[in-house]
């Protein structure tokens, strides 16, 4: 069995939004890794072996966490294919395991990602071909292995994927509304907002309930990938089931009870209202979100509360107007209703942050699932 780049050099690499590097190296250092620095789009680091199972484990803001197999230079189709089949994909996979591709490819001579990714397959299944006869399938909504190739300026990395799939998906949506906030966004906005349960957090957009149950996730210590089933270093070849086990075991002994009302939303779609009913009810302790049907124009005074949301934004939701109507009445609602309170409001087009009428105090750009939104925080004085 070959040694691998992520064996030698116990480097990793994270996938996460624009505009979040700094917040994803601040998680990974509590995670414990080391040498953290920023890369395109993401964050290289190192980590021992037990280490990395739990920062997969437990990472609430990155997308996706790499092994890397080899790095090499890479000009042409033909050396791709040929170094790819240096590798024994017997290490990874067998005939009854199914396997998919991502892809990234910029600035290179090979510049088609999908062409990239498929060479890459092919590569793979021609050795099991040439080996046995046979060769395994590709699967790519819910793979054993997922691979993930990246080139860049001629210089081509393969890499497992640590997760098995994108982290976002952490298991708990199983209804959706039309705008769903990306998982790994709300965790991203819980976080820059500095609430750890100290007093109410309210969302009066919750829609499918993405901030609500992100913020349950959080305040209970509930790993970000409790739910998942499926895990890219399964099929490491150092795969070691008792660290995994134990790194397992000490996260979920970290789970806490909630304290009653501490998190709570409200939508005025009856079809929100049913999704984040289902969404919530794979959690532990998650019945304690209390959610209710309403305008958020109908709701009494907010007290001493940290409001954390997301209203419609304009692009997929309804029309320009009448959304820079509704946060015109939500800027009111907030000046008038919510003294002493402070909000968090993610807007996904930054163009309507002035439609709201109140300065914020800060802005981040955050962008996500192709939105080119902005995060602002308010104090209600
Ligand atoms: C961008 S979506 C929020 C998505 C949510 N963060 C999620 O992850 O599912 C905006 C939500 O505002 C709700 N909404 C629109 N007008 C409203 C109003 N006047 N009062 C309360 N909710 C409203 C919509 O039903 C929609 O669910």
């Amino acid at each position: 069995m070959s040694e691998y780049l992520y064996q030698k050099t116990n480097h990793y690499f994270g996938q996460l939004a624009s505009g979040t590097e700094k917040y994803g190296m601040a998680e990974l250092q509590e995670l414990g890794a080391t040498n953290i620095k920023p890369g395109y789009l993401g964050v290289f680091f190192c980590a021992n072996q037990r280490t990395i199972y739990d920062i997969v484990y437990r990472t609430r803001i990155f997308s996706r966490i790499l092994a890397p197999l080899i790095v090499f230079d890479c000009h042409s189709e033909k050396y791709l294919y040929k170094t790819a089949q240096n590798i024994d994909w017997s290490d990874f996979l067998t005939l009854t395991k199914t396997l998919a591709i991502t892809s990234n490819v910029a600035d290179s001579n090979i510049n088609h990602s999908q062409y990239a990714a498929q060479i890459l397959k092919d590569a793979i299944v021609d050795q099991f071909r040439e080996k046995t006869g046979e060769r395994p399938s590709v699967d790519t909504r819910n793979p054993d292995l997922q691979l993930n190739l990246y080139i860049y300026q001629n210089k081509a990395r393969i890499s497992v994927d640590l997760g098995g799939g994108s982290l976002h998906k952490r298991g708990y949506r199983v209804e959706s509304v039309e705008a769903p906030m990306q998982e790994t966004l709300a965790a991203t906005i819980l976080r820059l907002s500095e609430w750890k349960g100290e007093r109410t957090l309210y969302d009066p957009f919750c829609g499918s309930g993405t901030l609500l149950c992100e913020a349950l996730m959080k305040q209970c210590n509930i790993p970000a990938a409790y739910l998942r089933h499926k895990f890219g270093f399964l099929r490491l070849p150092d795969f070691d089931a008792s660290v995994w086990n134990q790194v397992k075991t000490k996260a979920n002994a970290e789970i806490t009870e909630m304290a009653d009302e501490l998190i709570k939303g409200s939508d005025i779609s009856a079809d929100a209202l049913k999704a984040v009913r289902t969404n919530r009810s794979a959690l532990p302790d998650v019945g304690k979100i209390k959610v209710r049907r309403s305008d958020f124009k109908a709701l009494e005074p907010l007290e001493n509360t940290t409001i954390i949301t997301n209203p419609p934004y304009g692009i997929r939701l309804g029309d320009q107007e009448s959304t820079a109507l509704l946060l015109k009445e939500f800027g009111d609602f907030l000046k008038q209703k919510c003294t002493g309170c402070s909000a968090f409001i993610y807007y996904g087009d930054a163009t309507l942050v002035k439609k709201l009428g109140l300065k914020p105090e800060w802005k981040q750009p955050l962008r996500s699932g192709g939105l080119d939104g902005v995060l602002c925080k308010y104090e209600l004085y």
